[in-house]
């Protein structure tokens, strides 16, 4: 390992050590919340992108395509479920729209709003499973333009409740996610970002906007096989 891989990662293990070894972890769910084993379950039942790699508890490949690690995102249904209700629900980098329908479905929003490019292979479910979801709009395109921010403009009413960020996943591309909705937040907003463990951008984002103060973390879920990493912060 190069000198400056290693000079990288060991900022990381700091930073990480400093900022959220004392959030919520998913054991603690697991074992005190009686919820866990039967929300995991039907998440289980929605279906997957793909059984290789998302993992055989899937009960299929297909239905909602879900692109989730099924014990973090059970975790992450219990702490919305605990901390809600929520009017304004966005997520960015939609794909099948498969994660925003079950969201919508075994959390509840009144208002959800999905930015996508539509470059992903699932898209094409994507009109399918968004149109179940009651008050739903859409901005097909990048959510770095100026017309992806004139969208929430003119959509959102308020301010946001919750934000899934999950689109480009470069450590720039994040944090112009990060930037783009704190516009539409008030603190309390909750952020929730997908894949700080297997994504390097989306942790070195992560663990940045917990250092600028931009967010307060509050837990962050990895699961034990084929970890993706949900971390979930409160906007200040
Ligand atoms: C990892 S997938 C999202 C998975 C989805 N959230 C789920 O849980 O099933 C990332 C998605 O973001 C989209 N995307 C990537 N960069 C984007 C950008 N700058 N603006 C909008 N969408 C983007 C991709 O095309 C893809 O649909």
């Amino acid at each position: 390992m190069g000198l400056k891989r290693l000079i990288r990662l060991c900022k990381t293990r700091l930073f990480r050590y400093i900022f959220v070894r004392n959030v919520e972890k998913i054991s603690k769910l697991q074992s005190n919340n009686k919820n866990f084993r039967s929300i995991r379950d039907k998440i289980c039942e929605l279906g997957t992108d793909s059984l290789d790699y998302f993992g055989h508890d899937y009960k299929l490949e297909g239905g909602y395509f879900l692109q989730q690690n099924p014990d973090e995102f059970a975790a992450l249904c219990l702490f919305l479920l605990d901390n809600g209700p929520y009017t304004n629900y966005l997520e960015i980098g939609t794909a099948s729209g498969g994660t925003c329908l079950a969201l919508s479905q075994l959390v509840g929003f009144s208002n959800a709003f999905s930015i996508d490019d539509g470059r992903h292979k699932r898209s094409i479910c994507q009109q399918e499973h968004l149109s179940q979801i009651p008050n739903v709009r859409q901005f097909i395109g990048n959510s770095h333009s100026a017309d992806a921010k004139q969208f929430l403009r003119r959509n959102v009413r308020g301010l946001l409740d919750v934000v899934f960020i999950d689109g480009d996943h470069s450590a720039e591309g994040v944090w112009k996610d990060v930037q783009l909705v704190l516009g539409f937040s008030r603190s309390g907003t909750l952020l929730i970002f997908h894949d700080t463990i297997a994504s390097k951008g989306v942790e070195d984002t992560w663990l940045r906007s917990i250092r600028k103060k931009i967010i307060a973390p509050l837990a962050e879920y990895v699961g034990r096989d084929r970890a993706m990493g949900i971390g979930i912060g409160s906007v200040l």
